[in-house]
């Protein structure tokens, strides 16, 4: 008998991803418009929204809204779900960065970053919990490594984003009752993306980071994508409250291997 294959489930679902206008998120957005997923992103700037919702496609719908403003960030939330119906995965993957150091960064700089991904991220699986179509939904958090390695330059990225991780495994206990699985995907070093260009910014910063990864080399926007689509598929119906690394072995290093051993 022939078998359908577990990610045709998401042709016409309604798939919602929070800073999908670029980056890694675009990625993940196209991964699922191939699918034939209903997919809305939202980003802050317009044009990049209406951009990207032209490049996924007659079924894709872009958004404007600032993750830490939770009235804009409703009204878009209703918006899609007036167009596309109940979201089936809802995925918050807006964030902000900056290279400095803790002394080099006011107040402001480094609430500015835990703002957008720790709390921008609460808002978007807080306001989007009341549009999901319920059990059988997926929510997803994109984290990153420095939610668990110690990064000079990134204090405020490291207290954020070990913050999501903790609400998303919270969320996944909670929400668990009610069929709804929350996981968090952890990107490593990916190229073709704003993060990379500003963590590694020449290419000896950037051979410097590959060397790094276990694997030996950046991955891509598409390895990336892969990890999403499976982990809000079927084929992941009893995983919740994962943290997934798509890394390489990035964040298994350990002091001897950063050596070169
Ligand atoms: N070093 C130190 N402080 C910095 C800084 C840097 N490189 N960049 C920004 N800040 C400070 C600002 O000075 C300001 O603090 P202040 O009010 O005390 O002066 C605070 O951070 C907020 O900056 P602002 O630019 O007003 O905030 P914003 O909300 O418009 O944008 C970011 C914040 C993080 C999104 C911005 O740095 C940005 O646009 N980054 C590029 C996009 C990005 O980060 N993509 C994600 C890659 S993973």
């Amino acid at each position: 008998m022939m078998q359908t294959h577990p990610w045709s489930g998401f042709a016409n679902a309604h798939v919602f991803v929070a800073g999908g206008t670029s980056g890694i998120n675009l990625g993940i957005a196209r991964a699922f418009a191939r699918c034939g997923a209903k997919v809305a992103v939202l980003g802050r700037n317009p044009e990049k929204a209406a951009n990207a919702a032209a490049e996924l496609g007659p079924q894709a719908l872009g958004l404007a809204a600032d993750v830490r403003d939770p009235q804009a960030l409703g009204a878009a939330l209703e918006k899609a779900v007036e167009a596309f119906g109940p979201i089936d995965v809802l995925i918050s993957g807006a964030a902000g960065n900056f290279l400095a150091a803790a002394t080099d960064m006011s107040c402001n700089a480094f609430k500015t970053v835990v703002d957008i991904d720790l709390l921008g991220t609460f808002n978007v699986v807080r306001l989007g919990h009341q549009h999901l179509r319920g059990a059988g939904s997926s929510v997803l958090t994109i984290s990153a490594p420095q939610a668990s390695i110690p990064t000079p330059l990134q204090s405020h990225a490291c207290a954020a984003k070990a913050g999501m991780e903790m609400l998303t495994r919270t969320l996944a206990v909670e929400w668990g009752r009610q069929g709804i699985r929350v996981n968090a995907l952890v990107p490593g070093p990916i190229g073709d993306t704003e993060g990379m260009r500003r963590l590694a910014p020449d290419d000896e910063s950037t051979k410097r980071t590959a060397s790094l990864v276990p694997l030996g080399r950046y991955g891509t926007l598409e390895e990336v994508a892969n990890a999403a689509l499976f982990l809000s598929s079927p084929l992941a119906s009893y995983i919740s409250g994962t943290v997934l690394n798509v890394d390489g072995g990035y964040s298994q290093g350990g002091a001897m291997f950063r050596m070169g051993a």
